[in-house]
C-alpha cells in the first residue's frame, strides 16, 4: 500500500493511505494528538511507577517516542510493548520530524527507538525498554501470564478496520489487563464505548485533541472496589 509523507497543524508530519483514504494521526497535529490522547489521558493519568504499556499499532513509533520521552523526564521504568502488522520502511522513517521538532535527546531517542529489533526487548534508555512485535492483532495470542497497566489503543479508525474494533479484540486485551489498567482510544464512538464497557472496563468520555470533542477512557476497576 503506497503511504504519502504529508504536514500536520502543528508541524510534525503524518502518513497518509490513499488507498484507504485514511491518516496515521490527526492532520489536526499528529504530535498534539498523541501528546492528548495517549500521554495526557493514559501513560501520565496511570500512577505504576513501573508501567507496561502496551500499544495497537507502531506505525511511525511517535507513541513510543513521546512515551519514552516521558519515561526518562519523569523516571518511571517503562516497558512499552508494541504490535504492527505492517512495519514502515526506513525510507518513510527518514522523513518524518518527530526527534527533530522536540530535541536533540528526542532525536537520538527516535533513531534508537527504530533501529531497534523487531521481537526482542531493547533497553533503549535508562527508563525505556522496547518490545516491537511484527504480527496480526487479531490472530495474536498473548501469554496468558502477560498484564499491561497502560493500553494506547491506536488502529486505524473503526469504520476503515472493523475487524480491529470489536468484542473479541477488546476482550482479548482485557483480560490482559492489570487491575486498574487504563484503555485509552482517540475513538469517542458510541458503540465502541459500549463494546470496551460491556467487556468490563468503566468507561469515561473526555474531550478530545483538537478536531474531536471527544475520547475514551476505560479504566479496569481492581476487584477490591467491587
Ligand atoms: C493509526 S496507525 C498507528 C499510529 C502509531 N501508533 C504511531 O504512533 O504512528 C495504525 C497502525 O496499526 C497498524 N495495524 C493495522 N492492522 C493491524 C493489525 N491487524 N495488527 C497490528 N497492527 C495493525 C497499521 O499498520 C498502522 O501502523
Amino acid at each position: 500500500m503506497e503511504r504519502k509523507v504529508i504536514d500536520t497543524a502543528d508541524g510534525s508530519k503524518t502518513l497518509f493511505i490513499p488507498e484507504m483514504d485514511e491518516q496515521y494521526h490527526s492532520v489536526n497535529g499528529a504530535i498534539t494528538e498523541s501528546n492528548h490522547v495517549f500521554l495526557n489521558a493514559g501513560y501520565n493519568h496511570h500512577q505504576s511507577t513501573t508501567p507496561v504499556v502496551f500499544e495497537v499499532g507502531f506505525g511511525t513509533g511517535l507513541n513510543a517516542l513521546l512515551t519514552a520521552i516521558a519515561a526518562e523526564n519523569q523516571k518511571r521504568q517503562t516497558t512499552f510493548i508494541s504490535i504492527e502488522k505492517f512495519p514502515l520502511d526506513q525510507k518513510l522513517i527518514h522523513q518524518l520530524n518527530y526527534g527533530k521538532l522536540i530535541s536533540e535527546q528526542a532525536e537520538l531517542l527516535f533513531k534508537e527507538i527504530h533501529a531497534a529489533n523487531w521481537g526482542v526487548k531493547v533497553q533503549i534508555s535508562d527508563f525505556f525498554t522496547l518490545l516491537k512485535t511484527e504480527g496480526d492483532l487479531t490472530n495474536f495470542r498473548f501469554e496468558e501470564t502477560q498484564k499491561f497497566d497502560i493500553i494506547y489503543f491506536d488502529a486505524f479508525g473503526p469504520d476503515k478496520q472493523p475487524d480491529m474494533w470489536n468484542p473479541v479484540i477488546f476482550n482479548k486485551i482485557y483480560n490482559v489487563s492489570a487491575e486498574d489498567a487504563v484503555f485509552v482510544t482517540y475513538s469517542a464512538k458510541g458503540q465502541i464505548r459500549r463494546q470496551l464497557r460491556d467487556c468490563g472496563y468503566s468507561m469515561e468520555r473526555l474531550p478530545g485533541p483538537p478536531g474531536k470533542r471527544q475520547m475514551l477512557r476505560g479504566t479496569k476497576i481492581s476487584k477490591k472496589n467491587d
